[in-house]
């Protein structure tokens, strides 16, 4: 713990009845606790000036380079509250070292992974009335989703990294991803653009890359689908990932499948979900999966399931992908497959608390 976080308690924090409100039904993004967390960062000071403070809007200077250049990184992570009522992080130092290597990429300053990690607890334990319980049946999904971020604040218009940054944590509590149980998604192959180049930022979780696919994003909306699937930019042959998750593809002899080409942002749920079905026998490879091999493979009947994963929905099954005069269904358009369902109930109980953290992956917060 190097981080010397001064707290300021909100003077205005939510009253009970508004947060419970809130936790009953918070949707996604829209309502944020009573604090956030900064720390800034100058090349002669480094690190410093860390502070928990009320939320609220920042003052940001026209000239600031992150509103020019986009010199920007951010992390996507959930606290889980456990029937016993503690909180818990999944994987955090995961989320440290993903934003360590997009820093590198962005030209911006390296946070040191256990200050990630101390400077999350302590906004998670700040703001803990705001991590939602969840039903005692044991089937609730609600979580704090925390938000991480670190941006060029220099007020400068030269091109170059910038000499003041600023890493920021604010936090939203999150219902269910799927209000109606776990449902098949349909998506978009875009033919026209692409997510990610050699040399590029797609392994770096950064704006830019949100921003580049929000056309073709409105693309899949328009043809009818709910998300859209990127190839490589140099072949256009090889399945990347969706706008904000991983792909898996199951075979009929127990196999899997999820792409790897150097270009996709590398999940933590993906990496979760190789140990998971490792550990139930199934043999996982990570390679490079052309698009022929996906359409082929759920017409003949080799690809049984498909599936996407990510923080936000923890895993979602595909059923059906369309391309411009062309459409593909595999075996689950109404519903998951079993195994879908079956690493994706293995992975909520452990991050709820359900099951044994075989693993070690959780991390007590409070
Ligand atoms: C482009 C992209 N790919 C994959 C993922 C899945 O990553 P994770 O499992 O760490 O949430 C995300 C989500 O953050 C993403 O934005």
């Amino acid at each position: 713990m190097t981080l010397d976080i001064a707290i300021t308690p909100s003077d205005s924090p939510r009253g009970e009845d508004d947060v419970a409100q809130i936790l009953d039904n918070p949707g996604f993004g829209t309502h944020f606790t009573d604090h956030m967390l900064t720390v800034e960062w100058t090349p002669e000071q480094g690190w410093h000036a860390a502070r928990i403070e009320r939320y609220g809007a920042l003052s940001v200077d026209p000239a600031s380079a992150v509103l020019h250049y986009a010199q920007e990184i951010f992390e996507g992570m959930k606290a889980y509250r456990h029937a016993d009522g503690s909180i818990w992080t999944f994987r955090p130092e995961e989320n440290a070292r993903r934003m360590v290597r997009s820093s590198q990429r962005l030209a911006l300053p390296v946070l040191d992974p256990e200050d990630f990690v101390q400077a999350v607890d302590a906004l998670v334990e700040v703001d803990q009335r705001w991590v939602p319980q969840n039903s005692v049946e044991g089937t609730g999904e609600k979580s704090l989703y925390v938000r991480p971020f670190m941006f060029a604040a220099e007020s400068f218009l030269g091109v170059r990294p910038a000499q003041h940054v600023r890493f920021m944590v604010i936090a939203s509590p999150a219902g269910a991803y799927f209000k109606g149980g776990v449902k098949p998604l349909t998506l978009w192959l875009t033919e026209d653009y692409t997510r990610a180049g050699r040399g590029g930022m797609g392994a770096a979780k950064t704006g830019g890359n949100y921003a580049s696919s929000l056309v073709a994003q409105q693309e899949a909306i328009d043809q009818g689908c709910d998300q859209v699937v990127f190839l490589d930019s140099a072949e256009g042959r090889y399945v990347e990932e969706l706008g904000g998750m991983n792909m898996y593809f199951v075979y009929a002899d127990g196999h899997i499948v999820t792409p790897e080409t150097g270009t996709i942002l590398e999940g933590i749920t993906r990496s979760a979900i190789i140990e998971l079905a490792q550990k139930r026998g199934h043999h996982v490879e990570e390679r490079k999966f052309s698009i022929d091999e996906w359409r082929d493979g759920v017409a003949s009947g080799d690809i049984t399931e498909v599936f996407a994963c990510g923080t936000a929905a923890v895993i979602t099954p595909v059923g059906t992908l369309k391309w411009e005069g062309g459409e593909v269904s595999g075996a689950a358009t109404d519903d998951a497959g079993p195994l879908t369902l079956a690493i994706r109930q293995a992975l909520v109980d452990i991050q709820y608390g359900r099951d044994d953290d075989h693993f070690g992956w959780m991390h007590r917060v409070c």
